[in-house]
């Protein structure tokens, strides 16, 4: 097998399909594009593979994986008791940034779920990532290709410039079209809740579903939403308006300080689709802090303000 070790490949050619899925097949891992974040993805069905990923991460055991799979129609293999409510949504938001936490079947390995009886499972709605997914009799874990406690890589670059020789190739599928984590909701009993905002909106999933939702900030947050959890190196301090922004730079630079303002406007698409790289580009210009303009809550904005608030919290870990 050849060596490509850190390598990004264009991910729309066939040959780094191929390439990838022998690598995989060969226990190591490799970056993938989805329309949230890069993952670092080991085959689902070897645990020792998946093992490595909570090495290179530096991630607890106990913070599970989430599993991607290839069609709705596999969800029966990975999952058992699915409420309706819960195929009702799977079959409208998949492929999407979705993932549902549902009561494992025999062919989940405790590597994947940190030996829990749930597993947390989604479709990509990437061009890529599917194409490699049906090019598999298996599915995907992956969990964000970043170091532990470090925000999430948007592009093939991010993946590498974290990971270096850890990751065996990078399948470059373009900056990733959402930027921010997927939706998490516990469907494991008749009151669903959300464990982490993301792509899509709690509005949304009630609709479809015909269900309500609780919005979970308490313990039974997802496992592994630490505060301290999407941290820069930057300070990062909130602000209610471009206003009150541009008061603080002001300060802040009269101290010879490299500050910056992050604000989108509203546009919490842009915003969304910016925020992991605009982050990490303060990192490299050593900026010292900076002053996010908090977006409105609802949809996106939800996802955004959550990131933000635990990329502040980090100020303070
Ligand atoms: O958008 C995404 O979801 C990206 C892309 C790569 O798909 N993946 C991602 O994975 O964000 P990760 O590992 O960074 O976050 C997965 C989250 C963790 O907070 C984990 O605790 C939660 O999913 N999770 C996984 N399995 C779970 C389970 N059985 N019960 C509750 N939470 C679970
Ligand atoms: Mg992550």
């Amino acid at each position: 097998m050849q060596n490509h070790a850190g390598q990004i490949l264009d991910g729309n050619l066939s040959t780094s399909i191929e390439l990838a899925v022998d690598n995989l097949r060969n226990d190591l891992l490799i970056g993938l594009p989805t329309e949230t974040v890069y993952g670092l993805a080991a085959l689902a069905s070897h645990p020792k593979a998946i093992a490595k990923i909570f090495e290179v991460k530096a991630r607890p055991t106990n913070h599970p994986l989430i599993l991607h799979i290839a069609d709705y129609q596999q969800l029966e293999k990975w999952a058992k008791n699915i409420p309706q409510y819960a195929r009702n949504i799977c079959e409208h938001f998949w492929p999407g940034p979705l993932t549902v936490i549902l009561m494992r079947s025999k062919n989940v390995c405790d590597e994947i779920t940190g030996k829990r009886e749930t597993v947390a499972i989604r479709i990509p709605n990437h061009k890529v990532a599917l194409s490699l997914l049906n090019s598999l009799n298996d599915g995907l874990v992956a969990p964000s290709a970043n170091r532990f406690g470090k925000v999430s890589p948007t592009c093939a670059k991010h993946v590498v410039d974290d990971l270096g020789d850890d990751v065996s190739l990078v399948l470059d599928g373009g900056i990733c079209e959402i930027g921010v984590e997927s939706t998490i909701i516990d469907c494991t009993s008749n009151s669903p809740q959300i464990l982490r905002s993301g792509g899509i909106s709690k509005s949304d999933l009630e609709e479809i579903g015909k269900i309500e939702i609780a919005q979970s900030d308490g313990d039974s947050r997802a496992p592994g939403m630490l505060e301290k959890h999407y941290a820069p190196i930057c300070r990062v301090e909130l602000l209610d308006s471009l206003q009150q922004a541009m008061h603080r730079l002001n300060e802040i630079s009269a101290q010879g300080l490299a500050v910056e303002i992050l604000d989108f406007n509203d546009d919490l698409e842009m915003y969304a689709k910016q925020l992991y790289a605009r982050l990490r580009l303060a990192d490299d210009r050593q900026i010292h802090t900076v002053l996010a303009v908090m977006p409105s809550s609802g949809g996106l904005g939800d996802a955004i303000r959550d990131r933000l608030i635990k990329a502040c919290a980090a100020n303070y870990g």
